[in-house]
Formats: structure tokens, sequence, C-alpha cells
């Protein structure tokens, strides 16, 4: 098989996440739940919570900042600027424009995508396809949620899993080096959005009193059937990515899988025929931060040495649509 030509390549990260900490402990203090019960049901020990007066927007642009600085970037250098998140600041306008302007990057178009957990990997694709037009020459993809604002605090099935946080990524075309995004490969089925969602508070069921009473503008899943989908989904996606890119499981030297859940990324690389030990995992120290997970994972693996230059990486998540994709990158 040729093996793939690359069209674009990460040439720098970044990550921020808030200050406070909040402990499975803590969270035992306000619902009925345990640091035992929250620890083996999903991995996860801790999680950021972001401060009343940051948003998403904020978020994004402070882990933006990072990856331009080790870019060599100036804001007004960026082309594209694609934001993912679910949890956007106001409804109208984009979370990207309002990143836009916080970073004074004002040449660049910017505009948000939903694809919740899988939204990075969405938006790396996005940005490459601008860049294959030569619709310009410096992309910023940035993953941004503030997942702490949708959640029912009083719903223990969902709260203790997710957090607050945002990642950075800059993609510029590739220089001929074989490095890059060698494959990748999206999907998503409309049919079981009602698995994981926010029933109400948008245009077909305004924000009422109604909607707050009963928190349909809250998030709501069905966990056990996430769980299933996502094993499933997410080992397939792998497969049909390390495929197009001309790998096998072998080749790989790290999965940076979504951080929803120890037990999900254990079965995902089981699945996948990747050892544990090649495996990068983060989720007990953030929880799940949607598509916040796979830019700030990635970021931590090229810190620690574990994604350097030449590795080959695999990424891969799934999230609420229902969505999810993989991606194979030549660091
Ligand atoms: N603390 C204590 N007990 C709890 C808690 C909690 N936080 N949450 C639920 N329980 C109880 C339930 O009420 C239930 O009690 P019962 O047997 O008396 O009715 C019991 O624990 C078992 O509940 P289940 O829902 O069957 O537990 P399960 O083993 O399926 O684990 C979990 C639940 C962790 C949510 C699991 O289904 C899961 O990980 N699903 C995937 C969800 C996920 O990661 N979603 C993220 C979004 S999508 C994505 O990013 C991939």
């Amino acid at each position: 098989m040729i093996k793939p030509t690359p069209i674009a390549e990460i040439v720098a990260t970044g990550r921020f996440l808030p200050d406070n900490v909040v402990t499975n402990d803590d969270l035992a203090e306000r619902m009925d739940t345990s640091d035992e019960w929250i620890r083996t049901r999903t991995g996860i020990s801790e999680r950021r919570i972001a401060p009343d007066d940051m948003g998403a927007a904020d978020l994004g642009a402070r882990a933006a900042t990072i990856a331009l600085q080790r870019a060599g970037l100036e804001p007004g250098e960026i082309d594209i600027l694609v934001v993912s998140t679910a949890t956007p600041d106001r409804w109208l306008p984009s979370t990207a424009c309002d990143i836009q302007a916080l970073l004074k990057c004002d040449n660049a178009v910017a505009f948000d995508i939903m694809a919740a957990c899988t939204g990075h990997l969405y938006g790396l694709s996005m940005a490459e396809g601008y860049l294959a037009a030569g619709r310009g020459e410096v992309a910023l993809v940035i993953a941004a949620e503030k997942m702490s604002a949708i959640l029912d605090w009083n719903d223990r099935t969902t709260a203790v899993l997710f957090g607050d946080g945002a990642g950075a990524a800059v993609l510029r075309p590739s220089n001929g080096s074989g490095r890059g995004i060698l494959s990748s490969h999206h999907q998503s089925d409309g049919k079981l959005a009602e698995l994981l969602y926010r029933p109400g508070g948008g245009a077909l069921d305004p924000i009422s009193q109604s909607v707050l009473d009963e928190g349909r503008h809250l998030l709501k899943m069905q966990g056990r059937e996430i769980f299933k989908n996502a094993v499933r989904s997410m080992a397939e996606a792998c497969d049909i990515a390390m495929q197009k890119a001309g790998w096998t499981a072998n080749d790989v030297d790290l999965l940076v899988p979504h951080q929803a859940n120890i037990r999900i990324i254990e079965a995902t690389a089981k699945y996948a025929g990747i050892p544990m030990e090649k495996v990068f995992v983060n989720v007990d120290r953030y929880g799940n931060m949607s598509s916040a997970t796979v830019p700030i994972a990635l970021d931590e693996a090229i810190e620690q040495g574990r994604a350097g230059p030449d590795a080959n990486v695999m990424t891969v998540a799934f999230g609420a649509g229902l969505t999810w994709g993989a991606m194979a990158l030549r660091m």
C-alpha cells in the first residue's frame, strides 16, 4: 500500500486547566456518592472546575495563547480559527468569534463546530481541508469546554464524570518531512442523539420557567448505552484510520483516546490491539472535558516526551450526536 502524504501537520499545542481542583471526596460532601464508586466505575479522582467569571472563550483563548507562542506566531498570522465546544458562552455569536476578539487575530475566519466530544478531531479535519484548498497557511484549532455549566448538580450519574478545560493546536501545511495527519475517519449517527443530550433550551423548546424547573437545559445521559457504543465505535474508527495510514496496531507508538472513563479507554485499546503501556491516560486528574480531552492529552503527551518527533500517534474520540472519529498522526 502506498503510504499517504500528509497535507497538514500540528506544529504546536497548548492547554489550559482552571486552578480549582474538585476531588471525589468534595463531591461526596454535596451528593450521595463516594470516592470509591467514582474511581472504580470511571477512573476519575479529581477534576478542574472553572470560576463563574471564566467562560469557554476565556479557557480557549488561554490554551491558544500558549500554542501560538510555541509556534512562534502572532495572532494576526492566523487564517482559520475553528472552535469546538458543547458549552458556548452565548448562543450568538460563535465562541470562535469571541476568542478571535480576545486573541486579536483579526485576519482569521472564525467559526464553531458542534460535534461534542469528537469536536477537536472534526475541527482538525476541517482546518486540514481549508489548508488543502489553499485558503490559508495557519489554522488554529481550539477545544474549549466548561462542562460544569451544563451539568445537573443534583444528578450523581452525570455530575461526577465531567470537568472544565481547553486545548489548542496550530496546524500548518506539511513541509514534505512526512509529518502530519496521515489519515482520519469520522462518522456520526443522529438516530442515537437522545442517549446523550440537552433536551430543552434551544429553538424548539426555548428557555422558559418550565425548562429551568425541569432542568431540560442540562445534560442527560444513558450511561450504559453510551458505554457500549463508545467502545465499539472507537475501536472501529481506530482500525479504519490505521488501515488508511498503512499501519498495524504494532506501528502505533501512542494512543491518545478521548478521556471519558478508564474502562472505556481500556476496552477500546484492547479491541484496537494496543497495550495499555502505549495509551495516554489523564482522566484520573481531569475527568471528561468533552472535546478538550484529546488536545489536552496530546499536549501533555508531547510535554512528557511520549509523542516526540516522528512518533506515530493515534487519536480517537466519541461523543454526543452520536459522533466518533480517529486520526493517525506522524508527529
Ligand atoms: N455514586 C454512587 N452511585 C451511583 C452514582 C454515583 N455517582 N451514579 C450512579 N450510581 C448508582 C446507580 O444509581 C445504580 O444504583 P442502583 O443499582 O441502586 O440502581 C448503580 O450505581 C449502578 O448504576 P449504573 O448506571 O448501572 O452503573 P454503571 O456500572 O453502568 O456505571 C457509568 C455508570 C460510570 C456512567 C457508566 O455507565 C459509564 O461510564 N458510561 C459511559 C458514560 C460516559 O463516559 N459518558 C461520557 C459522555 S460520552 C463520552 O464522552 C464517551
